[in-house]
């Protein structure tokens, strides 16, 4: 009988949004799964993705050299995932997007790890000189490929899916709300959907794709802001103006509202890079840099979308059927 163990995946950052789908996707390939979180105790969801014992929530923190040493021990596999939207208090761009991945990517070489791979975003190259989050990102890639120059390392543009960050804010603000602020509104968004951007990472682990690249994750639509604002009010069935707002005020805004202890609707910083276009670049496209390079078909988010936004509706999911007559407006 083969006793051989399946091979071992520690996943930093496994229990978030793209995590609990990356976990999903290696523990039905049979992979034994860490999910390397500073909170396993709130991971334990992740656990029901695997058999008994197959995905093991173990406590490690990017900021702590022991820790992220035990989390890589023994693995054949490393995926860093981990990503702060805002800053605040010792999780800052720095010790997480640049130190912190460095860490991971020193330690994961050292362990004999035979593949890596690293979580950035899209753009972070173009956006550097304006938001610090970009910076860090950009940073942290450099870092990376340093410290584990096999490493793959993934760009993705903004992530819908259940579960998202941005769709999910949106969606609860048109609820709430009258009107909708609208920061930016030209600026060119490339959504990917987070099962094509996990699947990616799952094929990346199995070393599928060239590796010490730098790869670019974008959906089949490209959108202006405004456009996806307008998507998600009509998704979300509520006719709502969208009201344009200086990108100043809007910083002045978030500077603001971040005094308080509450995570921050929008940071300065994210006004900043909602000015800067998130598509896929050209010489990625040339080079082959994208999903076509894992044989992945960009899902759209009008397939997604409709799955999860209803919940926004007035009447959830029994008024569907009135998208057409709802959408947004720009005030004059
Ligand atoms: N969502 C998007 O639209 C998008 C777009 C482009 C790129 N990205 C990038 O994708 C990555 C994942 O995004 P996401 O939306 O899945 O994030 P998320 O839902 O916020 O998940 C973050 C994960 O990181 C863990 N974590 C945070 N700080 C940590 C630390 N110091 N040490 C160890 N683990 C830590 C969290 O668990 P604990 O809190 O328990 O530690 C959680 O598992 C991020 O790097 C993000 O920048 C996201």
């Amino acid at each position: 009988m083969d006793r051989t163990l399946p091979k071992l995946v520690t996943i930093f950052g496994g229990s978030g949004f793209v995590g609990t789908h990356l976990v999903q996707i290696l523990a039905r390939q049979g992979y034994r799964i860490r999910v390397a979180v500073r909170r396993p105790d709130l991971a334990g969801k992740t656990r029901i993705f695997g058999n008994v014992g197959q995905v093991m929530p173990i406590q490690a923190n990017l900021r702590n050299a022991d820790s992220v040493r035990r989390a890589v021990e023994g693995a054949d596999i490393v995926i860093n995932l981990v990503g702060v939207g805002h800053e605040k208090g010792p999780q800052s761009f720095e010790a997480v997007h640049v130190q912190g991945a460095a860490l991971v990517a020193q330690l994961a070489k050292q362990a004999g790890v035979s593949a890596f791979v690293h979580m950035s975003a899209l753009g972070v190259d173009k956006a550097a000189d304006v938001s610090l989050y970009a910076a860090s990102k950009f940073r942290g890639e450099q870092a990376v490929l340093a410290a584990f120059p096999e490493a793959v390392v993934m760009r993705p543009g903004l992530i819908f899916g259940q579960g998202d960050g941005f769709f999910n804010l949106m969606g609860t603000l048109a609820r709430m709300f009258p009107v909708m602020p609208l920061i930016s509104g030209k600026t060119l968004f490339q959504p990917v959907f987070v099962g094509d951007v996990a699947e990616a990472f799952a094929q990346a682990a199995e070393g599928k794709v060239k590796t010490g690249r730098v790869y670019e994750l974008g959906g089949p639509d490209v959108e202006s802001h405004k456009a996806l604002m307008e998507r998600i009010l009509r998704e979300a069935g509520r006719k709502r103006p969208l009201v344009p707002f200086p990108s100043g005020l809007a910083k002045l805004g978030a500077s603001i509202l971040g005094i308080l202890p509450t995570k921050p609707l929008v940071t300065g910083d994210q006004v900043e890079l909602l000015g800067v276009d998130n598509v896929v670049s050209e010489e990625a496209i040339r080079d082959k840099r994208t999903l076509a390079a894992f044989g992945i078909v960009p899902t759209s988010m009008d397939a997604i979308l409709p799955t999860y936004m209803w919940r926004f509706r007035r009447h959830g999911e029994f008024d569907r059927d009135d998208k057409s007559q709802s959408g947004g407006s720009v005030a004059a």
